[in-house]
């Protein structure tokens, strides 16, 4: 794969959105032997995202990063979505080459998804534009290019455990009015994770309770869970503290926490209305963070579309 510095102008094939993901409640239950976390994770995806659309490629396969984030990433062989393309092709080998372009709207090395989620992305659009497509485990690809790759790939309400790989729907999550906040700094996740004092805690309860709203949703959140990351990763990074403190001071909000291994503060809000006056509060009082107002989003938002599909 390779970058293309002028813009395609064919018309694209396909087009999937990489939203957000937010881990609402983040517990590090303990550790594998090859070093990587055990988790039990409860996460929701939002409106806030990337984008990637396919065009058609006479001359091989080509990437090309754009949008306010495209200058934290490399277009070369190592950026994920070019290794979610090859690992595809490699067991789809008659899909036709495509030059990706990427819209990256969300700040990278986040707590958001970032990464795994364009490289979901991609695996999802490759699968729309393959014609037989069947054959390919995109769940356990996905597994390759990263351990949210699994649940980046279903883009859904979920809770994750092991580590990310045994996911399990949850139904019944309520549709959120979100502010996200990042205070502007890329937190390195294994640096966060080195950082953990204590790595056998407390999982989430076994069993949720029914949920109605969002009300209960954050009363819930508040009394049984955490993000057992946010600890360690204040630690790398403290302006996380002061954008939790900013959301959890605006009117409206019901919960403040960090979203993955940070930098991403998330903040759940009684209505749209409310999101968006502390958004515009936020923003004027650091204009140097990224602020965006948002909502959790339904299935159906995260699936890839054809060039010819509404
Ligand atoms: O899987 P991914 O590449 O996103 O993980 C980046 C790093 O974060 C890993 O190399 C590991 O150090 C750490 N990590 C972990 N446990 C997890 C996920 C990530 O220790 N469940």
């Amino acid at each position: 794969m390779h970058t293309v510095g002028v813009p395609t102008v064919s018309n694209p094939l396909g087009t999937v959105f990489a939203p957000a993901k937010i881990n609402l409640a983040l517990h590090v239950v303990g550790r594998r032997a090859d070093g990587y976390h055990l988790l039990d994770t409860l996460v929701v995806f939002a409106s806030v995202g990337d984008t990637l659309t396919a065009f058609p490629s006479s001359d091989g396969p080509a990437l090309v990063l754009e949008g306010p984030f495209a200058d934290g990433l490399s277009a070369g062989g190592d950026n994920l979505i070019a290794r979610a393309d090859r690992a595809f092709r490699a067991r789809c080998p008659s899909l036709p080459a495509f030059s990706l372009r990427l819209s990256k709207q969300l700040p990278v090395s986040s707590g958001i998804g970032g990464g795994s989620a364009d490289a979901a992305a991609t695996l999802r659009l490759l699968g729309a534009l393959a014609t037989n497509p069947g054959h390919v485990d995109l769940e356990a690809l996905a597994m390759t290019l990263g351990a949210d790759g699994p649940m980046c790939l279903r883009s859904t309400p979920l809770r994750a455990r092991g580590i990310g790989e045994q996911l399990q729907a949850w139904d019944v999550a309520p549709k959120l009015d979100l502010i996200l906040v990042n205070p502007g700094i890329a937190v390195s996740t294994p640096a966060v994770f080195r950082r953990l004092a204590q790595r056998e805690n407390p999982p989430l309860p076994e069993r949720l309770p029914p949920i109605a709203d969002s009300l209960a949703l954050a009363a819930f959140l508040a009394a049984w869970t955490r993000n057992d990351l946010a600890a360690p990763a204040e630690a790398e990074a403290p302006e996380i503290g002061a954008a939790e403190s900013a959301l959890a001071a605006a009117d409206g909000c019901l919960l403040a926490r960090m979203s993955g291994s940070g930098a991403t503060v998330f903040g759940i809000f009684t209505d749209a209305e409310a999101a968006r006056r502390a958004a515009s509060a936020i923003t004027a009082a650091r204009p140097d963070w990224w602020v965006k107002a948002a909502t959790t989003i339904s299935p159906d938002e995260a699936s890839p579309r054809r060039q010819n599909e509404s």
